[in-house]
């Protein structure tokens, strides 16, 4: 296809992808995406959100490992956005944060996107300006192995759900005098965030979606009976924290936010903000094998159905009897990579510490607090350790863009754990990851609440 052509066809930005066009001299036409808004049913009402979709309609897209992430990007939005490619490791003006790797996209405009797909595995794209994320602007993002394993796969993404503008729900934060879980006084309104005991969920949701939708109305797949199923779950809330609930199946963790892990079987998984986890498992006899998201600290699920064929799926409790716990650093220390970083000393150490302001709704890294980010200089080739020094009373989904890491240290017990992008880091505890320094550029690091990012909580890593 000519380049002329190409351009045709991508329509309306194309002007604007003049500028951003690294696929002219490359192979395939690029998938095209778009962030637009979108209606869905939420309790039998209607709900404007965003979403990331292609001409036909697919949320999200899919690529095979090896290939090329040539994607083109247009904002259909009436406001500017840039969307994130959370979990590759593209070069950083790439990596879609405002500010840090490019403009912003105004609406109109589009931009296109070429970099090698390093790995295989569970990814997933989001807005990474202000509070959109709340609004679903999100999408799975898929690498296949290219295996051609006999498995049907099934990708379920979990949001939390407002009916308010994300900006009033962070407004309420931030004015009514509420507090971070250690300061004095504790949360307003949630109470209970007594010495030693975590202060768990900022945000009341209206809903908690599983593929956009709750579990009074449940997305049913069939799946044949001895059949092998890939659950591919993504934790896309902004704010909330769940255990995955197998019920009756007992699965077989493989992988961890992409990259794969030595097999752990069980029956209920922990998945922070922004993680992901790849889960193996077999319909054991014919029936209905309803998969639940609980949110931490609370009785409110979310899920999705299997079936065999021709089940009767009977309608299910969103309210469990009881509340599922917080979500704990044991699961991690379980947690050992298929293919961890080559054994090396650190070469450079930081260590940062997550606090929160004495008096208001404000996080904070590297002893900056909202309005200030700390920046660290590290130099390319380098191993580097980060020491994640919890002084918070709530636990924190820490993501490193551009990089995987290794887990390394949990409140002080060293072993070599999971590579993966997003580490829970437990209240008051420490954890410590390792990376190696091999895509220079300015990178984030932050937590993956979204209105602990919002209220101060990131830093910049940079090399060059
Ligand atoms: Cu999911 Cu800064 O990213
Ligand atoms: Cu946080």
């Amino acid at each position: 296809m000519s380049i002329s052509r190409r351009l045709m066809l991508l329509g309306a930005g194309s002007a604007a992808l003049l500028a951003g066009l690294p696929w002219a001299v490359g192979i395939g036409a690029p998938v095209q995406i778009s962030a637009e808004r979108r209606v869905i049913d939420v309790r039998g009402r209607a709900a404007g959100v965003s979403g990331l979709r292609q001409l036909d309609g697919t949320h999200g897209a899919r690529f095979a490992a090896g290939s090329r992430f040539q994607v083109a990007l247009t904002n259909r939005l009436p406001e500017p956005t840039l969307i994130h490619w959370h979990g590759l490791r593209p070069p950083v003006e790439q990596d879609g944060v405002p500010g840090v790797s490019q403009p912003l996209l105004p609406p109109g405009g589009a931009h296109g996107y070429d970099f090698a797909l390093r790995e295989s595995g569970t990814y997933w794209m989001h807005a990474h300006h202000g509070l959109q994320e709340q609004t679903l602007l999100a999408a799975p993002l898929i690498v296949e192995d290219g295996e051609g394993r006999d498995e049907q796969e099934v990708v379920l993404m979990l949001h939390d759900f407002s009916f308010r503008d994300p900006a009033e729900i962070f407004a309420s934060l931030t004015s009514s005098g509420m507090q971070p879980a250690g300061a004095a006084g504790g949360h307003a309104g949630h109470g209970q965030a007594a010495a030693g005991v975590p202060h768990l969920n900022d945000v009341e949701f209206d809903a908690y979606l599983a593929n956009d939708r709750t579990l009074a109305d449940p997305e049913v797949v069939t799946v044949e009976r001895g059949g092998q199923v890939r659950l591919r779950i993504i934790n896309g809330a902004s704010s909330t924290n769940f255990w995955i609930e197998l019920g009756a199946l007992v699965g077989e963790l493989i992988a961890v936010d992409g990259r794969p892990v030595h097999p752990v079987m069980g029956s209920r998984f922990g998945l922070a903000m922004s993680q992901r986890i790849d889960l193996r498992l077999r319909l054991p006899s014919p029936g209905v094998f309803p998969l639940l998201a609980v949110r931490e600290g609370d009785r409110r699920a979310t899920g999705l159905v299997l079936r065999t064929p021709g089940a009767p799926v009977a309608r299910l409790e969103e309210n469990l009897a009881e509340a599922a716990p917080a979500l704990f650093a044991l699961e991690e220390e379980r947690l050992r990579a298929l293919n961890p970083l080559a054994e090396r000393p650190a070469d450079r150490r930081l260590t940062i510490a997550l606090t929160e302001a004495e008096a208001a709704y404000g996080w904070g890294m590297g002893g900056e607090v909202a309005g200030a980010m700390r920046e660290y200089e590290i130099a390319a080739g380098e191993r580097v350790e980060i020491v994640f020094e919890n002084r918070t009373g709530m636990s924190h989904p820490m993501h490193l863009h551009g990089h995987a890491f290794q887990v390394m240290e949990m409140n002080g017990r060293r072993f070599a754990g999971a590579v993966r992008d997003t580490v829970l880091v437990p209240h008051q505890g420490r954890v410590t990851i390792a990376f190696d320094a091999d895509n220079p550029g300015a990178w984030m690091a932050h937590c993956h609440n979204l209105y602990h990012m919002a209220a101060g909580m990131m830093a910049l890593l940079r090399y060059s």
